[in-house]
């Protein structure tokens, strides 16, 4: 007997990737540069580039063969972009870059970003179409923002750049904070109380092994379970439901007040089953995982005038993603590149 003839694609449904493990991935990170100009101690080692001495690494795929690497991925199935580096502010372009994004249809375009650049960018952002913005802030208090960052100053323009993100419309505001034991987690009820107080989403992340130096270790990270009393004790809070492919526990204030409180907790509570995401690193390489050890070089498909074959070489990788990752297992290895050179 004949085979059904395959659907064309002019008839298909709308594309999608699916891994071997039957997750749908839609939400494609981008980082678009590897350079930042803070050197925070959960994610650099502090030596090396300053910040005016910062330059591209000559590796950067240029703002064509993002958007060329875009449209690929957009015509697979990806529905929320997200930009990322090192800090993604740093490189000129980027407002035109999420242009070009929008263009393409996506409708979801967030930032993740440490601040210090935002202000003045935030309403031309939001203008080109830009959706949401993560911010990551990880003290309140000026001397420890400093100690943290290794940048001084750094506060008060963070504290102004989610002024000026509010103000565009960039709704809602989610504000990171990676805690670190012994430094940042007297801090907790704080940020909960600067949640009500602004309005914004604040996500308490646990510290990964992810480092360039070897801060991590399970005594730094502060678990889950701890957060969540630490908050009750002050506000009671109430669980909100899990949307698809969110990675943190959200909470709400019981007494009605605005402002939301969410967990991301990769150590004590992997969320490795419900992973919609894949990266794309600022020279172009695709990482399945945050963790993996591989890497599918999309550079030289880039060259493909047609674009099959960078499809096929995306399809491929996502069909090879990891199950999970193994943080504080025996064997775990660190990947290679660190965080500042994947992207949040
Ligand atoms: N562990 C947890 N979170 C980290 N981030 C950077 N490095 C680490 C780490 N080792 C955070 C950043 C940013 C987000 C994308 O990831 O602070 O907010
Ligand atoms: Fe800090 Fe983000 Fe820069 Fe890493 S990339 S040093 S976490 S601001």
């Amino acid at each position: 007997m004949m085979e059904a003839p395959m659907a064309s694609a002019t008839t298909a449904a709308p594309a999608t990737l699916t891994d071997s493990f039957g997750r749908s991935i839609t939400d494609l990170r981008i980082s678009v540069t590897e350079r930042c100009n803070y050197r925070c101690l959960y994610c650099r080692t502090g030596q090396g580039e300053t910040p005016a001495a910062a330059a591209p690494s000559g590796e950067e795929l240029s703002w064509a063969e993002l958007e060329r690497l875009a449209r690929a991925f957009v015509g697979l199935g990806i529905r929320k972009v997200r930009l990322t580096g090192g800090e993604p502010l740093l490189r000129p372009g980027l407002v035109d870059f999420v242009a070009t994004v929008a263009a393409l249809g996506v409708t979801d375009i967030a930032l993740t970003t440490n601040g210090h650049l935002l202000a003045p960018l935030a309403a031309p952002l939001r203008r080109a179409g830009l959706t949401r913005v993560t911010v990551s802030l990880d003290s309140l208090q000026p001397d420890n923002f400093a100690r943290i960052t290794r940048v001084p100053g750094g506060l008060d323009r963070v504290l102004e750049a989610l002024d000026a993100a509010a103000a565009a419309g960039l709704w809602p505001l989610k504000v990171n904070v990676v805690l670190l034991r012994g430094y940042n987690d007297a801090e907790i009820e704080d940020f909960a109380r600067f949640a009500r107080r602004r309005d914004c989403v604040v996500r308490f992340i646990e510290f990964m092994p992810l480092e360039q130096g070897s801060l991590w270790s399970r005594d730094r990270v502060v678990p889950m379970d701890e957060i969540v009393q630490r908050i009750s004790r002050v506000h009671a809070l109430d669980p909100l439901p899990r949307k698809p492919g969110e990675t943190a526990c959200r909470y709400r204030f019981h007494d009605g007040a605005d402002g939301e409180m969410g967990i991301v907790a990769p150590v004590t509570s992997p969320f490795c089953n419900q992973c919609t995401r894949i990266r794309v690193t600022a020279d172009g390489k695709l990482r399945t995982c945050l963790f993996s050890l591989r890497e599918w070089d999309l550079k030289p498909a880039l060259r493909d005038s047609d674009g099959a074959a960078l499809a096929d070489r995306i399809r491929r990788a996502v069909a090879q993603k990891e199950e999970r990752h193994h943080i504080g297992e025996p064997g775990f290895v660190k990947p290679a590149r660190g965080m500042v050179q994947i992207g949040g």
